[in-house]
């Protein structure tokens, strides 16, 4: 493996930042507004923990992470169109989100929606014009459609699309633990263990890392959707940038509206650690998935 393995959070999340519009289409004059809104949810912040991930996981395979930014920005275009959607008055109807206006609130129902859709679309637009680009030449071709064909999977019906249309089924309704499960690893763990499984791809990682990328993919995935539902309850409204109290004034099924503030922070020390001890076999090589499994706690406390 490659030594350049102190990479931290930031550094990633730099290159996310440096690179943050370079693989959006070229837009017609024409339809400036929609750019424009679709730049609005990109460009108000967020944590980029998805991108994120998808380069430390490929740095961990020994990957080129230069080669991964098409996918990372693809899984970070992917996740503003759904909290664009999340955020509209027939989802969540929220209005705040990364402390500005919702798109929604700015740009109208409408273009939100159009502003989703244009995202998505975009993240799929620049994986195969990546695809295409290497479509000759040996430079590891099936790695880039592996991840890409990872980022597809768990964006859609078979993940995040089924874990959103699940939550907004069981609004005023109470979910058993199992279902209430089904609904935090589609609409968030899916997309998260995307990103870390199409890094590893373009690592090009063996089946053993792949495999334990994943498992810790999901319990970090799970621990990250219980811990939001808690900073709903007991987070900082000027630090998350998003309403609180928000879910129970909704009637959502989460975490704590279903087992208390208590137990669910019990259930992310559980998952948390348990994401720990599958890195173990790696020792200091893991240390950022160390550290940001161990993050996960610290902001819930
Ligand atoms: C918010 O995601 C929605 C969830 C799936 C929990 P993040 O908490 O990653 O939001 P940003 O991207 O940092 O704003
Ligand atoms: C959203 O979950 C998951 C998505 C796929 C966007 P939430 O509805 O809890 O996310 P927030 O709290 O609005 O960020
Ligand atoms: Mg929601
Ligand atoms: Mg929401
Ligand atoms: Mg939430």
């Amino acid at each position: 493996m490659a030594l350049e393995k102190d990479y931290k959070f930031s550094d990633y999340k730099n290159l996310v930042e440096e690179h943050l519009l370079s693989c959006l289409p070229e837009i017609d004059p024409m339809s400036m507004i929609l750019y424009d809104a679709m730049k609005y949810s990109l460009q108000a912040g967020g944590k980029r923990i998805r991108p994120v991930l998808l380069l430390a996981s490929c740095d961990f395979c020994g990957g080129d992470i230069n080669m991964a930014i098409p996918y990372a920005l693809a899984v970070e275009y992917i996740h503003n169109y759904s909290l664009i959607h999340d955020d509209l008055p027939s989802m969540d109807n929220d209005d705040l989100r990364r402390g500005l206006p919702s798109n929604h609130k700015v740009y109208g129902e409408g273009m939100a929606i159009l502003a989703g859709d244009g995202l998505l679309t975009s993240a799929f637009e620049a994986m195969n014009k990546d695809m295409l680009l290497y479509f000759d030449s040996d430079s590891c071709l099936k790695c880039r459609v592996k991840a890409a064909y990872e980022i597809a999977k768990g964006a859609g019906c078979r993940g995040m699309v089924a874990g959103q249309a699940t939550d907004i089924e069981m609004v005023s309704k109470s979910a058993c633990e199992k279902l209430l499960d089904y609904i935090h690893i589609n609409k968030t763990g899916a997309l998260i263990v995307a990103a870390i499984r199409a890094g590893a791809h373009l690592g090009d990682a063996d089946d053993k890392t792949l495999q334990a990328l994943t498992n810790y993919g999901e319990l970090i995935g799970l621990a990250y959707q219980i811990s939001d539902d808690i900073l709903d309850v007991t987070g900082d409204e000027a630090v998350m940038g998003k309403r609180k109290n928000h879910d129970s004034g909704t009637n959502k099924c989460t975490y704590v509206t279903i087992n208390g503030v208590d137990k669910s922070r019990e259930r992310v020390r559980e998952l948390t650690s348990d994401a720990l001890r599958i890195m173990e076999p790696y020792y200091d090589n893991a240390e950022f998935f160390n550290e940001l499994a161990k993050s996960l706690e610290v902001r819930i406390k």
